[in-house]
């Protein structure tokens, strides 16, 4: 069952019902002004911090499940019914309704009683607003007189508080209002040089600022009183709740249209200046005006749109591929870019099932991102880079998070999550692989943000590598520390107490249990950071790194193998954890696809044992689970992982996260078929048909979906922000299409189906344009490579002569 299609040419997803089985968001903005929206408009802005920085309040886990939004309504002024064209509040049975998700823009609409009304709602680039471009079209043939109401609630800055801290905050609301702009300006009159604003480009007949003056007493948005007296009464708030809401009178002829921008905004003010006069409590607007006053203009809204959507098609424009699967086409060449892109800007912070409160900017998280978009933007990734290394710490261990307002590490989660510092390695890596932009290396950054400790990037790498090495458990595996990937397996916890963070409690000293995935992740860090070493003539570091990398691999060897599967770890106790001797969590899915993707076992075929048991033991139709068997009670000695219902989240659920390192290992023993295959059971839209059993937004990616242990197997949570986007992405673009980033130059290596005759691509790569033809001769996955019409040895194609701007490859398979 689908709730609306795929619109492949416009670049959009257009939902034909408003009643969609979760919210179905979408993402405003992408630099520092953003939004999330609904496909019923719900949702709310932030600049730069979805907590410190909130315009606009939004309920989270309200009911119904998605409530507060920039909600428009209009009202028949000669029968006194109104509606809301976007379905929410109201929700009124609407004809033609439809939400387009664009590319950084949504326009959400329908028709009621002959009243055609969309909006258009986007972030113009380098602007920090948004706008609402509402188009009304009369199809009566009558002349309607209608009123227009926009609506919003403001929130008071830090997003935590103002859903907490109502003692104070009823209290301290404050706005202003200006031939018909309302300011909200709450805490200005102290140590805020920052206020909102709400703009009108239609007479304004009036407005109310104060929300209970707008609902009226015990009412809510659904129904406001002011909408149904068809008369706003400019009220001005003092305390309570602020919100926003103009009327506009339309009368338009029997086919008449009519537009109206509204215009939301951030705006901050010069200390010396934020009061005019200046002695005042006045705000200053004179620094916003020309800001408002460009984008009540319809003509700048529309060029802003335009330049919006050609920014888009710059940035998709770097990889687009023709493949004989649609459901990869579209996945690559849009959505799944797009997401890529989202989760840069957010991490883990603001989506529908991230509040916006909770997490910073994740040190892990955001490295593994950087390869899912340093393509894109990479003087953005590198300057992410570097604001990352930058809350590393002395001894090579990493904040687990940090807040992006500040670029303060998150001093509450702390650190000891022993795999981070090696991600750094691997995101550094991918930006290299890319830009060849050596010169990063050699930037210096600090420790922990302290001055004066800055050191070259490449020595945070060392430490990065370094500090596994002085953390070896029992059997010369790395310590896991408060956890690795997977932060619920939490061998040093031991919690007992409701409530603790599993994250950050640690009742052991740290000193036995050992993580197999860590020291997976260290053989691949250590190859990287070998090359690294390398190619800039530092050889007998290279060795060195090789070397302990080497060493390591033969501990996994030894001490990481059960027999038909890689071992997950090993707990306090010093006993095993996803082996055939565990009651439960006998096989896990992280170590078998990071172990493979690292190259381990390929020569002995440990790697295609370990395949064989995920295949047996872990691929569903819905995707591949973390662990089997479930664990089906809660144990002291792993932590969170435990604490979940079987087949939900890291308990056996299918974190999608994880199921492309599957699909790259078997890449790498050259399985085509089954790589596409795992790769498709989660794909979006190839989802899309079931929706009412994947339930989550068929163009993105979704965090886990439930393992066949639930009772809803099948159904996808927590969509949008999840390291999913970057590794699928990279698994199908380098791994399965084979187009990859190498130190050497761009390779083409591909590991596609059998049935597949070949396929296209078009890659932007260092400033060159290589168009990629790739044919199948024969059934394996031997590659012949032809660069404008001449044959070349290898897989990379050499870097092009000077001023070569286009190139053309062709590669046969055979
Ligand atoms: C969440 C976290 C990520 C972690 C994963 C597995 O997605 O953001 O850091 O690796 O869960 O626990
Ligand atoms: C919970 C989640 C996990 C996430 C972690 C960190 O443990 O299960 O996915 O990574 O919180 O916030």
């Amino acid at each position: 069952m689908t709730f609306g299609h795929f619109d492949d040419e416009n670049r959009e997803y257009v939902i034909t019902r408003p009643d969609t089985p979760l919210p179905w968001i979408n993402y405003l903005g992408c630099q520092a002004y953003f939004g999330i929206i609904s496909n019923t408009a719900g949702g709310y802005s932030f600049y730069n911090d979805a907590r410190l920085r909130r315009l606009t309040r939004y309920r989270y886990n309200h009911v119904p499940f998605d409530f507060g939004g920039r909600y428009i309504y209009l009202r028949d002024d000669e029968s006194g019914e109104f509606w809301s064209p976007s379905w929410q509040p109201t929700r009124h049975d609407l004809e033609n309704y439809t939400c387009r998700h664009g590319l950084g823009y949504t326009i959400i609409g329908s028709r009621y009683r002959g009243i055609e009304a969309h909006t258009n709602y986007f972030v113009p680039l380098d602007e920090n607003l948004e706008v609402w471009h509402l188009t009304i079209t009369n199809q009566r043939s009558q002349r309607a007189a209608l009123s227009v109401f926009s609506s919003i609630e403001f929130c008071l800055w830090d997003a935590q508080d103002d859903a907490t801290n109502f003692q104070r905050n009823f209290s301290i609301g404050e706005v202003e209002v200006e031939d018909g702009v309302i300011y909200h300006k709450t805490e200005y009159r102290e140590r805020r040089d920052h206020f909102a604003y709400f703009a009108c480009s239609g007479e304004v007949e009036a407005y109310d600022t104060q929300r209970e003056a707008f609902v009226g007493p015990y009412r809510g948005w659904d129904k406001p009183l002011a909408v149904e007296r068809g008369r706003l009464t400019n009220s001005i708030a003092h305390g309570w709740a602020p919100i926003g809401a103009h009327q506009v009178k339309i009368e338009l002829a029997p086919g008449g249209s009519g537009q109206i921008t509204f215009v939301l905004g951030y705006h901050e003010n010069p200390r010396d200046r934020k009061f005019d006069p200046p002695e005042s409590q006045i705000l200053n607007k004179q620094t916003v005006k020309p800001v408002i006053a460009k984008y009540l203009n319809a003509d700048v809204v529309d060029a802003a749109f335009q330049t919006l959507r050609r920014h888009w098609d710059g940035l998709l424009g770097i990889l687009q591929v023709d493949t004989p699967d649609a459901h990869t086409n579209r996945m690559v060449n849009i959505w799944n870019a797009y997401q890529c892109m989202a989760t840069f800007n957010m991490s883990r912070s603001a989506s529908f099932y991230e509040s916006g409160i909770g997490r910073g900017l994740g040190f892990r998280d955001s490295n593994q991102d950087l390869l899912g978009f340093v393509h894109m933007v990479p003087a953005r990734a590198r300057q992410r880079i570097l604001d990352l290394a930058a809350t590393q710490l002395p001894t090579g261990g990493a904040y687990h998070q940090y807040q992006p307002l500040t670029k303060r590490g998150n001093n509450e989660v702390g650190s000891n999550f022993n795999d981070d510092p090696h991600w750094l390695i691997l995101g550094v890596a991918a930006y290299l692989k890319e830009t060849a932009d050596w010169s990063i290396l050699s930037e210096p950054v600090a420790y922990d943000n302290e001055p004066g400790s800055e050191q070259p990037l490449y020595e945070h790498l060392q430490r990065s590598f370094e500090y596994t090495l002085a953390r070896l458990g029992p059997h010369g595996l790395p310590l896991i520390g408060r956890a690795d990937w997977n932060d619920c397996l939490n061998l040093n916890c031991f919690s007992d107490t409701p409530g603790q963070s599993f994250q950050t409690t640690t009742n052991k000293d740290g000193k036995v249990a050992e993580s197999v995935f860590i020291a997976a992740l260290f053989v691949l860090a250590g190859k990287e950071l070998a090359a690294m070493a390398c190619a800039q003539g530092r050889n007998d570091e290279a060795k060195s790194y090789l070397v302990e990398a080497a060493k390591m691999e033969e501990i996994i060897r030894r001490h990481g193998w059960d027999g038909d599967w890689f071992l997950r770890a090993y707990d306090d106790f010093g006993r095993k954890v996803g082996s055939k001797e565990c009651a439960e969590g006998k096989v896990f899915i992280e170590t078998q696809g990071f172990c493979v993707l690292a190259g381990l076992g390929l020569d002995n075929g440990m790697a295609a044992k370990s395949m064989e048991s995920v295949r047996r033991h872990l691929a569903t139709p819905h995707g591949i689970v973390l662990q089997q068997p479930a664990y089906s009670k809660y144990y002291l000695h792993l932590g969170e992982i435990s604490s979940y219902p079987p087949g939900y989240k890291e308990n056996a659920g299918i974190f999608c996260h994880n199921n492309p390192w599957v699909m790259i290992a078997e890449t790498r023993l050259g399985n085509g078929d089954l790589a596409f295959d795992y790769y498709s059971r989660i794909n979006p839209s190839a989802r899309e048909g079931i929706s009412d059993v994947h339930r989550c937004e068929p163009y993105v990616y979704a965090q886990m979906i439930a393992g066949p242990d639930a009772p809803t197997h099948g159904e996808a949570k927590n969509s949008w922000l999840t390291g999913t986007a970057a590794w699928n992405y990279f698994a199908i673009t380098q791994w399965i299409l084979g187009i990859r980033t190498s130190y050497e130059g761009l390779q083409i290596s591909p590991v596609v189906p059998k049935s597949w005759r070949g396929f296209k691509a078009t890659r932007i790569f260092r400033g060159v344009t290589y168009h990629i033809t790739v044919e199948r001769t024969g059934d394996g996955n031997r590659i012949a490579l032809t660069v404008d019409g001449v044959g070349v040895p290898g897989e990379v194609v050499p870097k092009p002569p000077d001023g070569r701007r286009e190139i053309s490859v062709r590669a046969r398979l055979s």
